[in-house]
């Protein structure tokens, strides 16, 4: 295997890299990392994975449940609205259609006419929110992050003008963030503060306890949480995720003040191809994003708004959908636990697993890119080492020893990459011995 190269240059590829001469170009530009997959790609380009066994990929993590019928017929009858062009604030029966929802979901009041707006799917939105959010003059501004993260959380910040400030994950305490570990000074130069609840990878669903933390150093330092909540449709435990605006309105914050959550249906209803989200929360917030989502040209298409109206009022397919995934992790998760450091997460629909004698690798990235190397060209299994989704900081990547299982495939498939992983992990145990 190659030496793990964690320099960003090295794994971009050549359309990525800074151009030089007298092009412009935003300078912000060359400090983004390339994405997970293609870094995946390259460090298993050597590998011929193993002809006789055929592929099967729980790496990326893209729905693939079929897409409702009713969202097609959706689409098939707003046809005409081809036509004409749509307005950035959405159409206000998809406005009241997103707030109905939230009111359902939630048990939480959200005006529809100023504390929502429709977004083209949740990344866009954690973007562009920070360029809304973050002064591009200030020199030492911070976003705060979980680690491991969704990486547009990092692109957002650098090219917002801001430096990233990662606090890990602790995996005795449920893939909880040690907030605690960040300093006064740290807090007092963040601007925004990125959550994910339920967390990709880990799954793991924020308490009301760790939200009245937050809204107090939010209170105390005035900086924005973006409360990225894509996976809320998709849990194990009888209680649904708690959303930000739930957890905000339980402690007295009715006004959401330096609050916005995001949501999206991609997951909820499988369509991630529709491109299709809204974000909710602080009205002062939600203006100041229309202005900039008015110049940035991001109005969500009237076909799109028509079949987002039908999928957020319904709500049969998404109770299936979840069916499904709930079959699927009952079945995969007790055979994987045969050989990893695994358990059933609270939400989402990933398997964030430890792998055997992670201590020889003491936190640096390494074993689980041999891990998944072997895996993929032993049993044709693809998975992401957890490295690959988490920065080092200070000599520690919290996603060392770790490999990521997206369970998006049909449960058979799924149930025979579990016993090809379990193959594989007793073999090279054996091997180690
Ligand atoms: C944590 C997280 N947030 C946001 C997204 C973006 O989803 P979408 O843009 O489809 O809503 C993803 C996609 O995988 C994700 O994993």
């Amino acid at each position: 295997m190659p030496p793990f190269d964690a320099s960003p240059l090295a794994v971009m590829p050549p359309a990525m890299q800074p151009l030089s001469g007298r092009t412009p170009l935003n300078p912000l530009l060359s400090r983004l990392q390339p994405y997970p997959f293609e870094r995946w790609r390259e460090l298993c380009a050597d590998i011929t994975p193993n002809e006789d066994l055929r592929p099967i990929s729980l790496g990326i993590g893209e729905p693939k449940h079929a897409t409702p019928a009713l969202i097609e017929e959706a689409v098939m009858k707003a046809l005409p609205m081809l036509a004409a062009y749509p307005s950035t604030l959405g159409e206000p029966a998809l406005r009241e259609a997103i707030a109905d929802w939230v009111q359902r979901r939630y048990a939480v009041s959200v005006n529809p006419g100023t504390q929502v707006l429709p977004v083209n799917g949740s990344r866009e939105a954690l973007f562009a929110l920070a360029q809304t959010v973050l002064d591009p003059a200030e020199r030492d501004a911070l976003v705060v992050c979980p680690n491991p993260f969704y990486q547009i959380y990092e692109g957002a910040a650098l090219l917002g003008g801001a430096q990233t400030h990662f606090v890990a994950s602790d995996p005795k305490r449920n893939f909880a963030a040690d907030w605690g570990t960040v300093s006064e000074a740290t807090w007092s130069r963040t601007r925004l503060l990125y959550v994910c609840s339920p967390g990709n990878p880990t799954g793991a669903v924020m308490p009301l306890s760790e939200w009245a933390t937050l809204f107090e150093l939010s209170d105390r330092h005035g900086f924005v949480i973006a409360s990225d909540e894509c996976y809320s449709e998709i849990y194990f435990r009888d209680e649904p995720p708690l959303g930000a605006l739930q957890a905000a309105q339980a402690l007295g914050r009715a006004d959401f003040r330096n609050l916005i959550a995001l949501t999206s249906l991609s997951k909820r209803s499988n369509v991630p191809g529709l491109r299709s989200g809204f974000v909710a929360g602080d009205a002062r917030l939600i203006k100041a994003f229309l202005l900039y989502r008015t110049y940035h040209g991001s109005a969500m298409g009237g076909l799109v708004q028509r079949a987002s109206i039908a999928a957020w009022n319904d709500e049969a397919h998404v109770v299936a959908n979840r069916g499904l995934y709930r079959q699927k992790f009952a079945q995969v998760a007790p055979v994987l636990a045969n050989v990893l450091d695994v358990q059933l997460p609270d939400a989402a629909f990933y398997l964030w697993a430890g792998i055997p004698r992670h201590e020889a690798g003491r936190g640096q990235p390494g074993n689980e890119i041999g891990f998944a190397r072997g895996l993929l060209a032993q049993y044709n299994v693809q998975v992401l080492p957890g490295s690959l989704l988490a920065r080092t900081v200070a000599g520690v990547n919290p996603g060392a020893g770790r490999i990521r299982m997206a369970l998006v495939a049909p449960v058979a498939d799924c149930l025979e990459a579990a016993e090809r992983i379990v193959r594989f992990t007793q073999e090279l145990t054996e091997s180690l011995r």
